[in-house]
């Protein structure tokens, strides 16, 4: 399937059906300049961003978007001197919260509330909440996996709605840090370049094959 590059609604309407939407997405290297992002689309994209699943519904994500290009000026070292931050709308940082238990009285409350668990449930899964993140690599763990989720999310919303996307690992994660003040229970997992695509990409690269990613029933098993 040719990538899909798709006029921007400002309605923020989102036209393309799943599976052309995760066929076609690419990681766009290209931004053409175009009009700025509406509130009406960055609302629609966090709205459906948001819904992401997440491990006891903790919601491990926070966003900071950067359109200010003076501000995306200052970014672009940072960021490895990749040209997609001066050349995309905005830039969007993607922060794993390592401490999301923070709002784990509220959370499961809510389950509570809905019918999901009756009280003493309640009270073990705040006893449990230490005991399934007992440490730092288990919260890194989770914040992360959280915020990749969310962050899958944002792409194929963005493309649906005819927005490019670049997520971006290349850049200095204690400089974007500082540079964004996110404090230190937060990580900067990624950061995510958000436009419009001059349609310029390259085909895209092989993916390994199915055989060779799928196990059935135990690692390395194969079905004949
Ligand atoms: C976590 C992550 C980090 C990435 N970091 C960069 C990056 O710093 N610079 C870049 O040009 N591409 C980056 N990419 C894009 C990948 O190269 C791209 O996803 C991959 O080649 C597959 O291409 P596709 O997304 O168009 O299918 C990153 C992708 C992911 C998922």
């Amino acid at each position: 399937m040719k990538s899909a590059v798709a006029t921007p609604r400002q309605d923020a309407r989102i036209v393309m059906n799943l599976e052309e939407a995760i066929r076609t997405r690419r990681s766009t290297h290209y931004f053409r300049p175009g009009p700025a992002i509406s509130q009406v689309q960055w609302n629609k994209l966090f709205e459906l961003t948001e819904l992401s699943p997440s491990s006891f519904n903790f919601q491990p994500w926070d966003f900071i978007v950067v359109d200010d290009p003076e501000r995306r000026k200052q970014l672009h070292p940072l960021c490895w001197g990749q040209k997609q931050v001066l050349e995309s709308a905005a830039m969007v940082a993607v922060l794993g919260d390592k401490n999301p238990h923070r709002r784990d009285q509220q959370v499961l409350q809510q389950f509570h509330d809905n019918g999901y668990i009756d009280e003493s449930t309640r009270n073990a899964y705040l006893q449990a909440v230490d005991v399934v993140y007992p440490e730092e690599g288990r919260r890194i763990e989770h914040a992360v996996g959280g915020a990749c989720l969310a962050a899958m999310t944002f792409m194929l919303a963005a493309h649906g709605m005819g927005l490019a996307t670049l997520p971006m690992i290349g850049f200095d994660p204690e400089g974007v840090r500082r540079f964004l003040g996110v404090p230190d229970e937060y990580l900067v997992t990624m950061m995510m370049a958000v436009g419009h695509s001059a349609n310029q990409e390259l085909p895209r690269q092989q993916r390994r094959g199915i055989d060779d990613i799928v196990h059935w029933d135990r690692f390395g098993q194969q079905r004949t």
